[in-house]
């Protein structure tokens, strides 16, 4: 290893979709510097670890891992500690770990080689600003993408303040990317290899700009140009916010060919109290709504969420009705997770915070229902011929596993397959969390 001039290099992303593609950017740019990815197994000079700071769990991840990259001999690679908790936690992180040599934000991480260059001479790096600036404007362009289903962040930062959520803070304001900047991006990406695109914003679908004749365009409008790229099949966009789900989006649902069926729209709770206290100004009535438009023009589509329990406050009966949203939505498959106190947001010091015991007995139960309707929306798909986007070599011996249109995973035995072919599978079993059916041999031939 050498830290006094690091050749390899090695980035570890631990959040969510937007720090998995600053991840693949800095990638790109430490390639672009010259350095070589490490292979898997093999030590790396730099090890760059891009954190999460939503939830305590995750937080402290980064601390275990730090230790675990210290040596036999003692001796650490050149490690820089990016991402969420790098902007949350700032200099304390080199308190606690003083093996770390560099903290840069997620607003900052284009300014890496510099403070890579700093770190050399044997001096701490940190850098936690949020530059005017952007760094997307100095990142290099796209290489060609290893995965077929690439990541286009095409909106940053949140406005919304959620009582709960350290986004605010970590990623700063709300800023939508220049709509030229995204379809030159998206046109790199389909070059590279992308079959299918994937918008990122922590609110994705506030996203606004002006398109090429200075038009002022929401994000169905970008959507509907990405539409027109050829090479590109498929169009996801994640995460939305109920109070940005304009009536042109929904829309855009029932007529763009390319748009898949999916929309991930976090409730949170089902209890107007709750959601009240947790500052998301919608309710579960505006809410249901918005499925029940959305369903309107795209009937199949699959509908996924978030859901925070034992949030501080929370009752019995709060609790019940956010079970009561569930069975209304019907989801084809959410994310739940236990209400964790999140240092200088407003709900950590709220009064009546919620045992661990009851949110443990309350997310079991919430889970379980909603697994149960992800089972039941799995099983639709049997005895059907669905369209699969392969992304990635299986367990099994020519086992290949793929994406239907309604984002579940398909698993297929096809020995003349690759990465990256779409095909048509008719689906022969259904379990919770995946699909297996077989090739179908009429339309391939
Ligand atoms: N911007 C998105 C999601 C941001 S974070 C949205 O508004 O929906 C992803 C999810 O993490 C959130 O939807 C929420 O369910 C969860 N989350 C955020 N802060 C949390 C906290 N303090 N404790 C538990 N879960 C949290
Ligand atoms: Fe967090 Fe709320 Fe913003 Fe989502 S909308 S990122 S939950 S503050
Ligand atoms: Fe985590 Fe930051 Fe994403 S806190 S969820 S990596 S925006």
């Amino acid at each position: 290893m050498n830290k006094a001039d690091p050749k390899k290099f090695r980035v570890k992303s631990f959040g969510c979709q937007m720090n998995v593609y600053d991840g693949e950017r800095m990638n790109e740019m430490l390639v672009d510097q010259g350095m070589t990815r490490a292979d898997e197994g093999e030590d790396a000079d730099l090890v760059v670890l891009n954190t999460c700071h939503i939830r305590e769990k995750a937080a402290e991840k980064v601390y275990s891992d730090i230790g675990r990259l210290r040596k036999k001999d003692g001796s650490t690679p050149m490690i820089a500690v990016a991402g969420c908790v790098a902007q949350a936690e700032g200099k304390e992180i080199s308190r606690r770990a003083p093996t770390v040599d560099i903290v840069v934000g997620p607003q900052a991480y284009h300014r890496l080689p510099e403070l890579i260059a700093r770190a050399k001479t044997g001096r701490k790096a940190l850098d936690t600003d949020m530059p005017a600036n952007s760094k997307f404007d100095v990142l290099p362009v796209r290489q060609k993408q290893a995965r077929p289903n690439a990541f286009l962040t095409v909106q940053e930062g949140c406005d919304k303040f959620c009582t709960y959520c350290v986004v605010p803070y970590t990623r700063g304001a709300e800023i939508s990317r220049p709509w030229a900047d995204l379809i030159d991006e998206a046109k790199a990406l389909v070059d590279g290899g992308a079959k299918e695109i994937t918008l990122l914003g922590q609110n994705v679908n506030a996203w606004r700009g002006a398109d090429q004749s200075g038009k002022d365009r929401g994000l169905d409008g970008l959507i509907r140009a990405l539409d027109r790229i050829s090479g590109l099949e498929r169009i996801r966009y994640t995460t939305s916010h109920p109070n940005d789900m304009t009536q042109e989006l929904i829309e855009a649902h029932g007529d763009v060919a390319k748009l898949m069926p999916y929309l991930h729209l976090p409730v949170q709770s089902g209890s107007n109290a709750i959601l009240k206290a947790m500052n998301r100004s919608h309710t579960t009535e505006s809410y249901l709504k918005i499925l029940q438009r959305v369903r309107h023009v795209r009937p199949d589509i699959a509908i996924s969420g978030d859901f925070i329990v034992g949030f501080p406050g929370e009752s019995d009966r709060d609790f019940e009705d956010t079970l009561e949203v569930v069975r209304q939505a019907n989801y084809s498959q959410a994310y739940s997770f236990k209400y964790s106190p999140r240092p200088g947001t407003p709900a950590a010091t709220m009064e009546d915070q919620i045992a661990p015991e009851i949110m443990n007995e309350r997310l079991q139960r919430l889970q379980a229902l909603l697994n149960e309707q992800q089972h039941a929306f799995n099983r639709q798909a049997v005895g059907r011929t669905t369209q699969a986007l392969l992304e990635r070599k299986g367990k099994l011996d020519g086992q290949l596993v793929g994406k239907t249109p309604w984002l579940q995973s398909v698993h297929i035995i096809a020995p003349d397959l690759a990465i990256g072919d779409m095909v048509d599978v008719d689906i022969e079993s259904a379990g919770p969390n995946s699909l297996a059916g077989r090739l179908n041999e009429r339309i391939a031939a």
